[in-house]
């Protein structure tokens, strides 16, 4: 197969993170005989450091004219504590999810069971946890209409939701629950809020057309307790922009950390993924992040851009090998992890590598 990738490496330690996905892509494009050219361009704090514009239109050309993104993180302390400014890096990543219609976000909550002991929440609550997370990317208040008035001493940002956005987000979900548990979780604020009130409508009657996939509405405070309380009664859960980027940090826990998260946005035409993960500039450059979101989010690629089902598993079962072996990067590691056994980014990726080639070599035998 052959396809045209392009990386945004992004900010922090997006660029640490990508790399290692980098070579994840050559190695699966060396053991399965496909081809994969890759491109790379700077978007976000780079990018507005060399042009002045987090995601320069030429980008964005380059963009829709590739078959799968990989991306890496956005942000910069910079501009985190100056409300002020008004050219910032995460306008690149919201604009380049509208522009290219990205707007299913897929966030697979999956705990490996090497990892029950990484995570702050009782293990026998997490085992056998597995939820999918639709957060609907491109509408609500991350783009509803926002400004200042009375003086600049009132601010507001419009929650706006159209039926349509909400139609093909739910249709995504019940299609997923299919191939699942059967159980789609709407989390919604329908007791306050009017928008929550469409959309409970809406997936309630997108519903029909799936009777065999159980629905149930959960308002989002309790949806936010219920998670961590039980997070084995969720099996997909379909939200907005806003409640799904809070309840997917939360739920980041689940899989014993943010490092180990992959996400996949698609919608009308290229994918787009991503850990979900920031930029992490407390950690930056001492090379010690979590290269397995960006490894799994290359899996996710493999899986839906390309549809290459085997070798997406075997990207998994690399990573789930290497957990195996019991290699930790430090965000994974507890109390009872050797220290020689903590890797830092790129020893991570080389010991993946090297867990793929064994799959390789066991399939050519
Ligand atoms: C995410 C991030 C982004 C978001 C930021 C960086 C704009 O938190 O992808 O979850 O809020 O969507
Ligand atoms: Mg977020």
């Amino acid at each position: 197969m052959k396809k045209k990738i392009t990386i945004l490496p992004g900010d922090g330690i997006g660029k640490e993170v990508t790399a290692e996905g980098k070579k994840v892509l050559i190695k699966i494009a060396e053991l399965f005989d496909h081809q994969f050219e890759f491109d790379e361009a700077a978007i976000g704090h780079d990018a507005i450091e060399a042009t002045g514009n987090p995601l320069p239109d030429e980008i964005l050309t380059k963009l829709k004219n590739c078959d799968a993104i990989l991306f890496g993180a956005i942000g910069h302390p910079k501009y985190d504590n100056d409300p002020t400014l008004k050219v910032r890096p995460e306008q690149g990543l919201l604009k380049m999810r509208k522009e290219l219609g990205l707007y299913a976000n897929l966030r697979p909550i999956k705990l490996f069971d090497e990892l029950l002991e990484a995570s702050s929440i009782k293990p026998e609550i997490l085992k056998g946890s597995d939820i999918l997370f639709f957060r609907e990317l491109t509408g609500d208040v991350y783009f509803g209409e926002k400004g200042r008035k009375d003086d600049n001493n009132t601010a507001y940002d419009l929650m706006i939701y159209q039926k349509y956005e909400v139609e093909r987000i739910a249709h995504k979900a019940f299609q997923a629950a299919r191939t699942r548990r059967k159980k789609v979780t709407s989390v919604d604020k329908a007791n306050v809020l009017e928008s929550s009130r469409l959309w409970r409508q809406v997936v309630t009657e997108i519903a029909k057309a799936y009777p065999d996939v159980e629905l149930e509405h959960q308002f989002v405070d309790s949806a936010a307790m219920k998670l961590i309380q039980n997070p084995r009664s969720f099996d997909v859960v379909l939200t907005g922009n806003l409640f799904g980027d809070i309840l997917t940090d939360e739920a980041s826990q689940i899989a014993g950390s943010m490092g180990m998260l992959a996400s996949a946005s698609v919608g009308d035409t290229v994918g787009l993924y991503e850990p979900i993960h920031g930029s992490a500039h407390d950690i930056t450059g001492k090379g010690i992040a979590n290269p397995l979101a960006s490894i799994l989010s290359v899996a996710l690629m493999l899986d839906i851009s390309f549809g290459l089902k085997e070798e997406a598993e075997a990207v998994i079962k690399a990573v789930e090998e290497t957990l195996k072996q019991g290699l930790r990067t430090a965000d994974i590691a507890d109390a009872n992890t050797n220290k020689e056994k903590i890797l830092n980014t790129q020893k991570m990726g080389d010991q993946v590598i090297k867990q793929m080639e064994k799959v390789g070599s066991r399939q050519v035998a």
